[in-house]
């Protein structure tokens, strides 16, 4: 999997920070090449399989617990370094940090990101990713890695974006989705198949939460 160079001025880049800016949100259907959603996909299986994925916890630090009522997947955070496609998708998203950044100024300084498998039937109920305690989460960005997938498999991310607009996205292998963490709703409608995805957040620098 070679390195993947992108300029942060790259027209797909620009396309998604000038949409973060009028709608704040962004979908890209044709986002990650084939081979690296195909290596990325493979390595959450080889992960899966190894056993390192766990159930995600809902909230951060001593509240968190495992709550399957309102979120199902199972999680891997990822490193630099680890692996070769991840440290490619690090890097293409390192360069959409600073897209953001050149345009929209939101001094984003890092970024977190996971590993996520839902199992069939799995879901995450309608929340916000912006902790109480914790507002360095600043915008989203979630890839899929699903080949082959059809709306019949259901497993929407739903987006509610005011008060009676709500919009779908398909989890289809490739597709990014971003939006502004604290401003948007939205939920995983279970599915009839296993989902994959790298979640992940772009996070200004905070004060360290209590
Ligand atoms: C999350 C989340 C959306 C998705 O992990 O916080 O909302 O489509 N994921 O996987
Ligand atoms: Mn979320």
């Amino acid at each position: 999997m070679p390195a993947m160079q992108i300029p942060s001025d790259h027209p797909l880049l620009l396309q998604i920070v000038d949409d973060l800016s009028a709608n704040g949100w962004s979908q890209q259907n044709i986002f990650l090449p084939v081979d690296l959603t195909q290596a990325l996909a493979a390595e959450c299986r080889k992960r899966a399989a190894e056993g390192e994925l766990a159930p995600a916890a809902v909230g951060r630090g001593s509240s968190s617990e495992i709550r399957e009522g309102i979120r199902g997947d199972q999680i891997q955070w990822i490193e630099p370094g680890q692996d070769e496609a991840c440290d490619s998708y690090l890097q293409l998203m390192d360069s959409l940090r600073q897209a953001i950044n050149r345009h929209l100024y939101l001094g984003l300084e890092d970024f977190e990101s996971h590993f996520a498998m839902y199992p069939p039937g799995a879901f995450y109920l309608k929340h916000l990713d912006r902790f109480h305690d914790d507002d360095r989460r600043v915008v989203s960005a979630v890839v899929y890695l699903n080949e082959g997938w059809l709306p019949a498999h259901g497993g929407q991310l739903r987006m509610y974006l005011d008060e009676t607009a709500k919009f779908d996205v398909e989890p289809i292998g490739g597709c990014l989705v971003v939006f502004l963490s604290g401003e948007v709703p939205h939920e995983v409608l279970p599915a009839t198949r296993e989902r994959l995805s790298l979640t992940g957040w772009f996070r200004r620098r905070g004060n360290e939460p209590f």
